[in-house]
């Protein structure tokens, strides 16, 4: 690979034929306009691409694409930055391609149940337009209020309503795509079922943006349920409501949302949104946030009282009812600003492991093991009814880098008792830039030496997002 310098010639060259493609107004060399894209959420990590081009539509990405092919230069897509493993981040220089501008919702099909849009609209606007329409797109991480769903396609996204309603790959049909050498092609078919040939679509759900660049998405819908009932259940053991989590699904509910918070996370979050209406017990180990949702109310209200029935035996305390929009607004407000509360505070290096969901309150013990083992503070918090739980580190008095000596080894036997436990290291965050060397905990030779050559038949000059999830 040359270096990065020679990339900086390189764009600097062509920056004529880019402004011609892109329009002047959209091609930007200024540091403050290059710094705006040196970092994503994850940690302190910064990196300033040479240029940031700013394209609007497919055909422009492909002439792009093609100079770039042809010259070498390096590009990575980028959504709206808000990302937890670097995978938007231009750690080689070259040409930053941000999707902003591709923010149009084609069209809403509702007799097909079906949304054609662009990768650049903002998720949570995506699923208002939808559901005006009284349709519904479940996929909703935390930041959905601001990220895009081409950043949400790239990393497979979950959130909350994945436990009933699956994560993003469960609502993607079809994808325009620009390859690295710059062909433009539909993945798959606007269709429910698809036999035919390899499955491209769900090949570039999740390649977070090493494959292709995703232009157009087709997303199935689902009818908006027309209820929703939303409780706040505390537990004396962080272990004890970990085995709660299943417990539920064995005996027969399937609630729309089973979130699971520690009490250091809950406090902590409460007073970073000054909230009130949520009461937060001190002594209580833990909170499951559990919701369940559809087209009968008295059906949720009776399942409501038999999931709290069957907590008891969980060893819980007073469940709180959040009975109106406001108090369920609030307490989604708590849960889905518990990350940025918690870094804040000084909790790094946000982990995003996934197990079988029985083997929850093992994760959650063995976690807790290695905090004492390696020095640190563990808070735990997450989707626990997907066994995919969020693990934050903290030491006081240092604040942890990803390279910080003690955490290395220590993220290692954390991996290393993820895959024992039969799951895997990233749920819904992705590889990106920093986890890759860790890939080779849950993948033997064989696995990344195929995932490698898949890359190599998209991307043969490796300018793609390279250096991502793995380096070639
Ligand atoms: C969450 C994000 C960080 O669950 O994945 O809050
Ligand atoms: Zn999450």
């Amino acid at each position: 690979m040359p270096t990065s310098v020679e990339f900086k010639d390189s764009v600097l060259h062509h920056i004529d034929e880019f402004k011609k493609i892109a329009g002047d107004a959209y091609v930007l060399i200024d540091k403050e306009s290059l710094a705006a894209y040196d970092h994503d959420e994850t940690e302190n990590l910064h990196f300033l691409p040479d240029i940031v081009i700013k394209p609007r539509s497919a055909a422009e990405i492909s002439a792009i694409m093609k100079i770039c092919n042809e010259h070498k230069i390096p590009v990575t897509p980028r959504g709206a930055g808000t990302g937890l493993s670097g995978g938007a981040l231009p750690h080689l220089g070259g040409v930053l391609l941000s999707m902003e501008r591709m923010n149009s919702i084609v069209e809403i099909d509702e007799r097909n149940l079906q949304v054609t849009t662009e990768p650049g609209v903002i998720t949570e606007v995506l699923q208002d337009a939808v559901k005006e329409k009284g349709l519904f797109y479940p996929p909703d991480p935390s930041s959905r209020g601001s990220c895009f769903i081409g950043g949400n396609i790239a990393e497979n996204s979950g959130g909350p309503k994945a436990v009933k309603y699956g994560v993003v790959k469960d609502y993607v049909l079809n994808l325009e795509v620009v390859l690295p050498t710059g062909e433009i092609i539909w993945t798959g078919a606007n269709v429910l079922k698809n036999s035919t040939g390899y499955n491209l679509t769900q090949l570039i759900v999740g390649s977070e943006g090493t494959l292709g660049i995703v232009t157009k998405i087709v997303l199935k819908l689902l009818p908006f349920p027309k209820y929703d009932l939303l409780m706040l259940v505390p537990f004396n053991s962080l272990e004890k409501a970990g085995e709660a989590v299943s417990a539920i699904f064995r005996a027969g509910f399937t609630p729309s949302a089973m979130e699971l918070v520690e009490i250091n996370a809950l406090k902590i979050v409460s007073r970073f949104v000054d909230s009130t209406v949520v009461p937060v017990t001190d002594e209580m180990e833990a909170h499951l946030i559990i919701e369940v949702d559809g087209n009968h109310r008295e059906t949720l209200m009776s399942e409501m009282e038999a999931i709290s029935e069957l907590l008891l035996q969980y060893d819980c305390g007073d469940v709180f009812f959040a009975d109106d929009a406001q108090q369920k607004a609030e307490l989604w407000k708590l849960r889905r600003r518990v990350a940025e509360a918690v870094k804040l505070n000084g909790y790094t290096i946000e982990e995003d492991t996934v197990v079988p969901r029985a083997e929850l309150p093992a994760l959650i013990r063995g976690v807790k093991a290695l905090g004492v083992e390696y020095g640190f503070d563990v808070v735990c918090y997450g989707h626990a009814g997907d066994g995919n739980l969020h693990i934050r580190i903290k030491k006081p008095g240092s604040i942890y880098s990803l390279n910080n000596k003690d955490v290395i080894p220590a993220l290692n036997a954390m991996f290393k008792l993820v895959k024992s436990l039969g799951g895997t290291i990233s749920g819904e965050h992705g590889i990106g830039l920093i986890q890759k060397e860790y890939m080779d905990i849950v993948f033997d030779n064989a696995n990344l030496q195929l995932m490698k050559e898949i890359k190599k038949v998209f991307d043969p000059n490796n300018i793609l997002n390279s250096g991502k999830i793995f380096d070639c």
